[in-house]
């Protein structure tokens, strides 16, 4: 990288997330001419120790929602701060966003502030450096296709008059390739509509391009899962397995679980009773958020009854922040950790979060938010961390496609380089 590429202007805008909402994009220039840009996405089932999403409030302006006040931390105090500051050192980059900002969840300029600048200065250095984003951040060793965990039908908080559970994802782990794995689960997805309009139901989309359909159990959901792989012409669990995201702390009311379509309510103990009767049923490898993210002690014991087996991954309860993890790993919570940039704010934070979890024979898998934009920097990130998952919503609609498209890409430019990381990322006896 030339020595004159400096950081020269940053903006912030306000744009559009997939949900209409309003979020931040950020534009940097360098004194050499070059320009990238980021935006920032946004949940809805969120983790309550998430770094601080800074909406305005101001309800006449989309319903309280409108992100001018990031915005202008961007272009009044983020921006005069980085100018002149080399953009291939992102740690000072990040070093300075975190000092700027001074609180522990970014509650002062806003997470969707600093991730905006961070993630477009990331864009910006690599270009100069003229590497991809993956291989600026994760160096030459990057190589490494995630195996998609594709959200095809959707429940909870992305999908009204759904299941209960948030996410039904397909994991087409049997794949020799990422195009392959890809392929797979497209037809998958293809087969379970033609399901679903054999049987008269809704083929209606949830926020993260899954199916919404109205059924009699959570289990239906599963048994249609089962059914769609076969119709689709593979084999359940080698092939293509399952994953959940129960994203338990919006189940969880007054004491337990509530699951509305069967009517009932479980405790700790008949919810962890009901992730072994689940994954001793059907071909599921991965179950995310299975309880609510204040009980530590019942993610001990749940990670110790199954965690031999299958994975469990923590979002809610970790929020992508290290520190968190350490507790965790400490008191041996989960065995994976769902890495979101939005949840800490920084590039840096993220990749820290991140490859602490892998030194500690935690698994990652890189996510997207139901709340998404066409930015692709996490497909990037997949591959930066070698991580072998990531989760970006149903093969539709264009903001979820557009981080699969990216992948593909990726593949294709690594050739003989690339591997899919397939049924190894959830080796758990590593
Ligand atoms: P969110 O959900 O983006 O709405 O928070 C995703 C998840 O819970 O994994
Ligand atoms: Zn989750």
């Amino acid at each position: 990288m030339s020595k004159s590429a400096s950081i020269a202007r940053v903006t912030g805008e306000e744009v559009l997330d997939s949900r209409g909402n309003p979020t931040v994009q950020v534009s940097v220039v360098l004194d050499d001419g070059s320009l990238a840009s980021a935006a920032v996405p946004s949940g809805a089932s969120t983790g309550k120790s998430e770094a601080v999403e800074l909406r305005d409030g101001d309800p006449r302006r989309y319903g309280g929602k409108g992100v001018l006040q990031a915005v202008r931390h961007v272009n009044e105090v983020i921006a005069p701060a980085l100018t002149g500051l080399p953009a291939d050192d992102q740690w000072r980059i990040d070093a300075t966003l975190i000092e700027l900002d001074s609180t522990d969840f970014k509650s002062r300029l806003g997470a969707n502030a600093t991730l905006g600048v961070s993630v477009a200065c990331a864009r910006v250095a690599a270009q100069v450096c003229r590497l991809p984003l993956f291989r600026y951040l994760g160096g030459d060793d990057a190589h490494l296709l995630p195996v998609p965990m594709m959200n095809v039908l959707n429940g909870g908080s992305h999908g009204n008059g759904g299941p209960d559970i948030q996410e039904f994802m397909l994991v087409p782990l049997g794949a020799p390739t990422f195009r392959e794995a890809i392929r797979y689960g497209v037809e998958t997805y293809h087969a379970l509509e033609t399901l679903l309009v054999e049987r008269h139901a809704t083929t209606n989309l949830g926020d993260e391009g899954g199916f919404v359909p109205q059924l009699l159990s959570n289990v239906a959901a599963l048994d249609l899962l089962m059914q769609a792989i076969e119709r689709a012409g593979y084999r359940p669990d080698e092939d293509i397995a399952l994953a959940l995201d129960l994203a338990a702390s919006s189940l969880w009311q007054d004491g337990r679980y509530r699951l509305e379509l069967e009517d009932r309510g479980l405790d700790a103990a008949e919810m962890m009773e009901l992730c072994q009767e689940w994954a001793t049923r059907y071909p599921i490898v991965s179950i995310e958020d299975p309880l609510v993210d204040t009980d530590w002690d019942g993610y001990a014991q749940l990670t110790g009854e199954l965690g031999d087996r299958i994975q469990i991954a923590g979002d809610d309860l970790f929020v992508s922040n290290r520190a968190f993890l350490v507790r965790g790993i400490a008191r041996r919570c989960c065995n994976c950790v769902i890495i979101k940039p939005n949840q800490v704010g920084t590039v840096t934070e993220t990749l820290n979060t991140a490859r602490m979890a892998l030194s500690s024979g935690y698994s990652c898998m890189v996510a997207h938010r139901s709340g998404e934009t066409e930015d692709t920097s996490i497909a990037d990130l997949a591959v930066a961390l070698n991580c072998g998952q990531i989760k970006a919503g149903a093969p539709a609609r264009g903001e979820r496609v557009a981080k699969y498209n990216r992948l593909l890409t990726i593949e294709g430019a690594l050739g003989e380089a690339a591997e899919y990381a397939g049924r190894a990322a959830f080796d758990r006896r590593r």
